[in-house]
């Protein structure tokens, strides 16, 4: 049987995981799943746990459930070990957010300055967990989904030895689905070629029924509004831009290509219901409330409110894939290795890739078009950058991150964002 360890285990995505593992038992028989906390995320891994332990009973398959907060032993002889941890939790969210805006600047988990602070306090703790999976599950593959997901592979691959990193995302899955949806038909028959880095990929070729249909899937979707991950304001895309692209953008990309009004949109809701991380805060009482429920034994559909909805449905298929070395195409992040010609080949990217036992094989695309290439490097430019700052606790290579991230408006400005951000989250940053 397979051994699953997963580190963040309190999460409250953690009962789509045990539905994702429930659901394809007869084909990935998970014998043992760990789910590893800290102290301070202890009473939710019960709460989850509990609720985890009733899912498999119910269901009645043999998945004997562990919680604990001892990561070494967790990991001993695992299959697969998933990562959903968050260092600081939603509070250091909520700074990453507000902190930024304060600036007019863009307040985001993944992208811009909260991206940055969100990087330099998740590497030191991946960079630790590849260290003792050297030592206690050398064969085991890693599968990230812990933001900023990009990052984060890329600092492993970099900054590591352990190559066995997938990084994991529900964007790509999220448009696949949106694209079945608005053309009305079963998503099997839809196929999108993926490319670009995590929170930035494109969408280059949509396929139905095998054919190509990319150009008139943008007009048709011009003409709909606008449908995305449940945490990115749906603000509507100018028609002619979408047709002059090209390519499927993701919701990210709305912080790029509509800065002003996202930022005017999350002045608005912060002064109104929140950031983000406030209005989730909210709904994980919500859930944790409903997960107590010694009569609930399945994962509660409320759990669609989080932006992060269906991510484990792409993470149970990919181990899924990986254990029967079935082959198929699931867009990952992995290491370029040539797949993308202007990003090096040491570079993490997002791309559609054949899954196999020895892990992902992206497929080549050539290049991404030019519209949309100086971004994508930009982008590689500031995971690099902030990987770096995150491993040395270099308070210039820090800065540097911060002033090229392109939705930062000028040096100074990065500096003073810089500054309160070291400051309100220091004790979750020791390398500084
Ligand atoms: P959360 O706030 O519920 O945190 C999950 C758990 O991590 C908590 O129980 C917490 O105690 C624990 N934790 C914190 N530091 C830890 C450490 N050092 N070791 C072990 N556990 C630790 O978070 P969430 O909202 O469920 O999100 C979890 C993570 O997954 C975040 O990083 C989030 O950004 C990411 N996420 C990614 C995707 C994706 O598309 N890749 C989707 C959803 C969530
Ligand atoms: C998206 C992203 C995730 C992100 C999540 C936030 O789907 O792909 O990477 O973590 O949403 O959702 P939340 O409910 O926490 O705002
Ligand atoms: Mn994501
Ligand atoms: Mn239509």
């Amino acid at each position: 049987g397979v051994k699953i360890v997963t580190i963040g285990g309190g999460s409250s995505y953690t009962p789509e995981l045990v539905e994702g593992f429930i659901k394809r038992y007869d084909s990935l028989p998970v014998r043992e799943l760990w789910l590893v906390d800290i102290p301070e995320g202890e009473e939710k891994l019960n709460i989850v746990g509990n609720l985890a332990k009733r899912m498999v009973q119910k269901a009645g398959v043999p998945i004997d459930i562990h919680l604990t907060l001892d990561r070494r032993e967790a990991l001993k002889d695992a299959d697969f070990v998933t990562t959903q941890f968050r260092v600081g939790l939603l509070a250091a969210r909520a700074k990453d957010e507000r902190i930024p805006l304060k600036y007019n600047v863009i307040g985001q988990e993944t992208n811009g300055p909260g991206g940055l602070f969100k990087g330099l306090r998740t590497i030191p703790v991946i960079l630790d967990i590849v260290k003792d999976m050297e030592e206690l599950c050398p064969n085991a593959w890693l599968i990230n989904f812990t933001n900023p997901a990009g990052m984060v592979t890329e600092a492993v691959l970099r900054h590591s030895n352990w190559k066995r990193i997938i990084g994991l995302c529900n964007v790509p899955i999220s448009i696949q689905m949106g694209v079945a949806k608005l053309l009305e038909v079963e998503s099997s028959r839809v196929h999108v070629d993926f490319a670009g880095l995590n929170h930035m990929v494109f969408g280059l070729n949509v396929y139905l029924d095998g054919k190509n249909i990319t150009q008139a899937f943008l007009e048709e979707m011009t003409k709909h509004k606008s449908d995305t991950m449940k945490n990115i304001a749906a603000i509507d895309w100018e028609p002619d831009f979408i047709k002059a692209l090209g390519v499927i953008p993701c919701g990210y990309h709305r912080y790029y290509y509509k800065q002003a009004e996202m930022l005017q949109n999350e002045l608005q809701e912060a002064a109104e219901q929140g950031t983000r991380a406030e209005v989730v805060q909210q709904l994980e009482k919500e859930l944790f409330e409903l997960y107590k429920d010694e009569n609930l034994a399945i994962k509660p559909p409320q759990l669609e409110k989080r932006g992060g909805a269906y991510y484990s449905d792409a993470a149970c298929s990919l181990i899924d894939s990986m254990y029967n070395d079935r082959r198929d195409i699931q867009p990952v992040n992995t290491i370029n290795n040539g797949a993308i010609a202007s990003i090096p080949d040491e570079s993490a990217v997002e791309i559609s890739s054949i899954i196999t036992r020895d892990g992902p094989k992206p497929i080549a695309i050539g290049d991404l078009p030019v519209a949309v290439r100086g971004l994508v490097q930009q982008i590689k430019s500031f995971e690099r950058v902030s990987a770096e700052a995150a491993v040395t606790g270099n308070y210039h290579t820090a800065l540097l991150a911060m002033t090229i991230n392109p939705l930062l408006p000028s040096d100074k400005v990065a500096k003073q964002i810089l500054d309160e951000m070291l400051e309100a989250h220091k004790e979750h940053l020791p390398q500084f």
